[in-house]
């Protein structure tokens, strides 16, 4: 098992002429961690891995790998292993031979090659398939011959920029599985980029939200999701119902009385100040007769949406105001009708209050 390679940033920024790509960065990645950004399309994810891989040479700031500043260091001499999501296979070679080539390219002997092949076949569980041709593998298993010859010579550390992008969903959770499989045998540290976040909370040990090139809140992503810290990340870590805040009151020790602009007023915890609140659907109850929790609200249901293993109820509580509430169900699960008249709650401690 190889031992991972600590990474870190240290204020590492890229501008393309007027074109900010990457605000100042300072992140500290551990040896050995699975570690996941997350992001929409041009927050910055695939400009900071390259500044990694050596590709992109950061405007400011540094990048040190085990410690020493790797920032001038061309990509061939980082011992960096890279899957990327059009990382092509060679097409003439076969499987055994593309994932021989680094090897190849440094000189190792024959025999120790062919060790080496044979190990990383079986590691991705391909040990038949050593004498194919690229075309004749399904996409899953393309990105597996990818994957082991990123990894063939044991680098302490792996770089994956949406390795998984072109598969189809099942593909995707089954090679997610994978991954994991492979990260806990081989043990070096894997940057893995995404913009999924089912796939990021799935995988990572810890992963960091971005958003316009900055880094906007890292760390587990249990954490992320119960406690983010502003309302980009709220709202990009699963569903929220975001309420705007126009007065906040404190009414007893860390409870506030919030009104909003969309007409409720609710009783939160946390401190001014406030300019959101944002509730998650699925710690909202709702049910016709009165609901006993710190906020109660009377509506009805003008939608609803069945997902695997819950419903998705839409409420109007107010002319402005449709809360997303999702509660868990099973085939005997009584669903509540269209237009039903309903009660929806939730205590103060489910709604997080967020600076705007
Ligand atoms: N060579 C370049 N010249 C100018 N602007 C660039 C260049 N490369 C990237 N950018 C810009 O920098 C920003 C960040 O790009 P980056 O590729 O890091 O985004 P990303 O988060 O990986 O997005 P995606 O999810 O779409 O891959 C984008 O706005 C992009 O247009
Ligand atoms: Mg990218």
């Amino acid at each position: 098992m190889t031992r991972g390679a600590s990474v870190e940033f240290a204020g590492v920024s890229k501008q393309y002429g007027l074109v900010t790509a990457l605000r100042p960065t300072s992140l500290v990645i551990a040896q050995g961690e699975f570690f996941a950004f997350l992001g929409p399309s041009g927050s910055g994810k695939s400009t900071l891995l390259g500044t990694v891989a050596g590709f992109i040479p950061p405007s400011e700031g540094r990048v040190l790998i085990e410690g020493s500043d790797v920032t001038a260091m061309p990509p061939h001499r980082r011992n960096i292993g890279m899957v990327f999501q059009n990382y092509a296979l060679f097409p003439y070679l076969t499987v055994a031979q593309n994932i021989a080539f680094p090897l190849r390219m440094r000189r190792l002997p024959r025999g120790e090659i062919a060790r080496r092949v044979d190990r990383a076949l079986e590691m991705v569980r391909l040990g038949d398939f050593g004498g194919r041709m690229p075309a004749q593998l399904s996409g899953g298993q393309q990105q597996r011959v990818a994957l082991a010859r990123a990894a063939v010579y044991d680098p302490p550390l792996l770089l994956m920029d949406e390795p998984l992008g072109a598969l189809d969903k099942t593909l995707r959770e089954e090679m997610q599985e994978e991954l994991r499989q492979f990260h806990r045998v081989v043990g070096a540290t894997i940057l893995y980029v995404t913009h999924d976040q089912q796939e990021a909370a799935a995988m990572a040990d810890r992963m960091a939200i971005m958003n316009h090139g900055a880094v906007e809140q890292a760390g587990p992503p249990r954490d992320l999701y119960a406690r983010p810290e502003n309302s980009f990340v709220a709202r990009f870590l699963g569903e929220a119902n975001v309420l705007r805040v126009v007065a906040a009151d404190p009414v007893a020790a860390g409870r506030l009385h919030l009104r909003t602009e969309e007409g409720p007023a609710l009783l939160a915890c946390g401190s001014p100040p406030a300019g959101i609140a944002c509730i998650r659907p699925e710690d909202i109850a709702i049910a016709e007769a009165p609901i006993e929790r710190e906020n109660c609200f009377r509506g009805r249901i003008v939608d609803i949406v069945h997902v695997a293993g819950s419903i998705r109820y839409s409420v109007a509580i107010a002319a402005n105001c449709t809360l997303s509430v999702r509660v868990r169900s099973d085939r005997r699960t009584a669903v509540l009708p269209m237009d039903a008249a309903v009660h929806v709650g939730w205590d103060a401690q489910d709604a997080l209050v967020l600076p705007s």
